[in-house]
Order: C-alpha cells, then structure tokens, then sequence
C-alpha cells in the first residue's frame, strides 16, 4: 500500500518536475475546459482583511477606537521588525530565522488558500516581507485552542514529504525518518517548526471548476509557538526566495484592496502566478533584505506639488533611505522631510473648516473633528509620484481613518517618531486601497491600476 502512495507520487513528480508551474484544470463543463487551452488559468484567493465579518478574530465590539490603537501598534511592531532586519543585513537567505513578528499579526490581511485532495481552505497571512509559505499541520503541539480547522497531511492523499524530493532551499536537513524539516523563529520569541512537505494548491475558477497546482513546496508547522490563537493558519510570504510560493509558481502576483474598512466588503483578492493582473502604470521594482522597493519621486497635493529635495527619498548605502511597498502594515511612513510638509499641507486645507484634535495623545498622529466620508468631500486627492510615471491617487478614504463617531486621524506618520533610526519610508495597505497592484519579479516592474476590485472578480 505505502509502495502504490509513493508510486502515485513519484508518477507526479515526473509529469510536473519538468516545467516550473503546471496547472491542471478540472470542471464540471467541457466548454471551460476548450477556453483552458488559450487563457492562463488565474489562480484567485480571497483576501480577508481583520476587519471583515469574516476575519477569525472579527469583534462586533472593537470600536473605531480600538482598531485605531491595534493598527498604531501593529505598525510599530513592524517598524522594529524592519529595523532588525536591516542591522542583519541581508536575510532573504535568512528568511526561516526571522520573519515577521506574529504578535500582532492578525492586524494584517489573510489570503484564503486550499491546499490538499480533499481541498482544505486555509487562512494564512499575505507578507511581501518573507519568502516562506507554511501552515499548521496536524499533530499539533499547542494549537489546541486554534479556532480554524488544521491542515491533516495523513489525510490528503496528495500530500509528500521524503527527502527525495529535491529540496529547495539551502538550509535542507533529512531527519531520521526521512524528512527535511524546517524551522522560523521570530523576533518576538514565537516560532514554527516542522517538515517540509509539498501537496496541491487547489483554487477556485469563476466558472466554479478548479485549478489544481501540484507538487507545491510549504513548511508543515508541527510544533507552534505564540501565546494565544493567532487566528491565521500559516504565513504565505510572497518575496522572491528561492523558497517562496511566487518563485514555485510564476514569478508574478497581483493584490486587488478594495476597502479595508468596510467589515462586509467581499472582493479584495489575490491572483498568483501567471494570470496576475499586471495593468496600468508601471514603475522599476527591486528587492532588497527581502522587502519591495520602488523609487518615489514626489508627492502632490491636489495640483500642487511639495518642495521635497531630489534626495528625500533616495535610498543609502548603509540601507537606510529609499521606499519599500509592503503589506505587512497597514499605515504609511514617510521620511520626516517629507512628512512635514504633507502635514503642513494638510492642516493648511482644513484649518478653516475643521478643529483639530488629538488621539491618544500621539503627538505626531494628526486629527480632526468630523467625518470623513461628510467632511471631507472637497479634499484634495493625495498623490504618490514614482519612476517612470507611475503614481497612487489618495482619496480622503485612503489617507484618512474614522478614529471614533466624530472624530478621524491621518493614516501616515513620520519614521522618526519611533526611535528606530533612519529606516526605509513605507506604504502600507491603507494607501494602496481601491488599486490593484501588480508585482512582475521576472522584469523587475511594479503596477498600479485604479480599479473596482469588484471589476475584476468574475
Ligand atoms: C475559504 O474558502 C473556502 C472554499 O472556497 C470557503 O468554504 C470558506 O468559507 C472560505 N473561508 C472564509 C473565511 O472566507
Ligand atoms: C540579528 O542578528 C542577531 C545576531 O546574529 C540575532 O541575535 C538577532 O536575533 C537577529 N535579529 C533578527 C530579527 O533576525
């Protein structure tokens, strides 16, 4: 019985090893299956933000308030994580050692991935930040309180794990039982360590067939460490590693953010591989320790453009400077030169019509009476200008957050605030809302596209 398992697995491997991402198309209508033939077939998975009805942790009690508070700190954990990152140089090659921090990591926005035959929905956390893609499998050691169901590789039948499989990262070690394990250890003590195995990536298709990508390799997290249910299943780290799921799968991804506020808003989703969206402007992306950057060159507000120095954003060579594009966190940061004079923007435009106000005493965090989807209809729109002509448009919705009922916050702040010396600027997920953004790893290119993420579910 274990010869026919393994035989069905080695007949596998030899129908998918030869090209880099093969994708089997199942569906109940043979009409879907003649259109295969010409059309990639889009790997979609839904993203959940942690504020959506459907997020684990969703809280119908968390006031404005409170998110703002979690997101403020989540941030700052990021932050760290960053500065940590770069004192360490290099850590692509390093990525199992140290990846984000889970603490907080349930601010973030989880992609909903099936792996396995039968397919088992997992909710794992989408980081452009790391290149490792593991979830939680059973046994589990301290995931007994975990509120979604465990991956079970005893019960998908396409699940493997010998080592002779070939491996693909450098740090490999074949156990006694002929495993090759892995291991991620994270800087707030938290930790994740089991085997490496490889299954199938089951994805839906609009016309409700399948996409099944086989012979996927993940760490299968048997042993978890953290203090309370994280409320995701795993980590899909989306850099280019030679590890990462992006690498195994097409060297290209597109997120669509729709609205991280709205808790009923369904259609912010994710697509690997080759049939990412790669539309509208584009601009030279390149990767470092790990992280995205892209190279900024301005900021307008309304028609008017900030009399930033050429060099504000420009990146250094002891690795500070420059701008990283990150998903990990949901606020922006930008370099005090810059942020000053946004600021300074800002409070020239509302000081007539708006009193200003404090949040918990931030003194950086600026914050005004009102609405901001009443009171701020005539503001202008925000703009982000990069290499080669590529910018991001921030309407109000995206650089400003309602705090409480009468009262809402800028979602960008300085990087000097948090004593970690000069780090990169950072766009979080807030700025990059109603766009779809593309990421080509193969040329080097990034996208952005204003979209209706809705637009493009279908
Ligand atoms: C994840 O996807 C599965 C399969 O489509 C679905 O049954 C499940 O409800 C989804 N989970 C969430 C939280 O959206
Ligand atoms: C950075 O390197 C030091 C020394 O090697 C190590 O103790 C620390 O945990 C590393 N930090 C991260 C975030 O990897």
């Amino acid at each position: 019985m274990a010869f026919e398992y393994e035989l069905m697995h080695i007949l596998l491997l030899l129908a998918f090893s030869t090209c880099c991402f093969s994708s089997i198309h199942t569906s109940t209508t043979t009409a879907s299956l003649g259109t295969s033939k010409s059309k990639p077939h889009r790997l979609v998975s839904k993203l959940i933000h942690h504020r959506s009805v459907l997020h684990p942790h969703y809280n119908p009690k968390e006031t404005a308030k409170d998110r703002m508070k979690l997101d403020i700190q989540h941030s700052v954990a990021r932050l760290a994580y960053l500065r940590a990152r770069i004192d360490n140089g290099s850590l692509i090659s390093n990525d199992y050692r140290a990846s984000l921090s889970p603490s907080l990591t349930s601010r973030t926005i989880l992609a909903n991935l099936s792996i396995g035959q039968p397919p088992t929905p997992q909710l794992v956390i989408m980081d452009t930040g790391s290149a490792r893609f593991w979830v939680m499998c059973t046994p589990c050691l301290n995931c007994v309180h975990h509120s979604l169901p465990i991956f079970d590789p005893s019960k998908s039948s396409t699940y493997f794990a010998p080592c002779r499989t070939p491996c693909g990262f450098s740090g490999c070690k074949c156990d006694l039982s002929d495993r090759f394990t892995f291991n991620v250890n994270y800087a707030d003590g938290s930790s994740s360590s089991g085997t490496l195995g490889r299954d199938m990536l089951v994805f839906e298709t609009a016309d409700e067939g399948t996409v099944l990508v086989p012979y996927i390799e993940f760490g299968c997290g048997h042993q978890i460490r953290y203090n309370k249910d994280p409320g995701y299943n795993g980590i899909l780290g989306l850099n280019s590693g030679p590890v990462s799921l992006v690498s195994q799968i097409g060297r290209r991804f597109s997120y669509c953010i729709g609205s991280l506020t709205d808790k009923n808003y369904n259609y912010n989703q994710l697509i690997l591989g080759e049939g990412a969206d790669l539309e509208g402007y584009s601009t030279p992306l390149q990767e470092h320790r790990g992280f995205y950057y892209i190279t900024m060159e301005g900021i307008s507000v309304g028609e008017k453009r900030l009399d930033l120095a050429p060099t504000t954003f420009e990146m250094k060579e002891d690795g500070t400077g420059g701008v990283i594009i990150d998903t990990g966190t949901t606020m922006t940061y930008l370099v005090d030169d810059a942020y000053k004079l946004l600021y300074r923007e800002v409070r020239n435009i509302l000081r007539q019509s708006l009193k200003e106000t404090t949040f918990e005493n931030i003194p950086w965090q600026i914050c005004y009476l009102g609405d901001v989807s009443r009171d701020l209809v005539r503001f202008p729109v925000v703009t982000f200008h990069f290499d080669e002509g590529a910018d991001l448009a921030l309407d109000p919705g995206s650089l400003f957050e309602q705090v409480t009922d009468n009262a809402f916050c800028m979602v960008v702040g300085p990087i000097s605030e948090f004593g970690l010396g000069s780090i990169p600027s950072i766009i979080g997920l807030s700025a990059q809302q109603s766009y779809n953004v593309g990421y080509d790893l193969e040329n080097g290119f990034l996208y952005f596209q204003r979209i209706d993420c809705e637009l493009l579910s279908g």
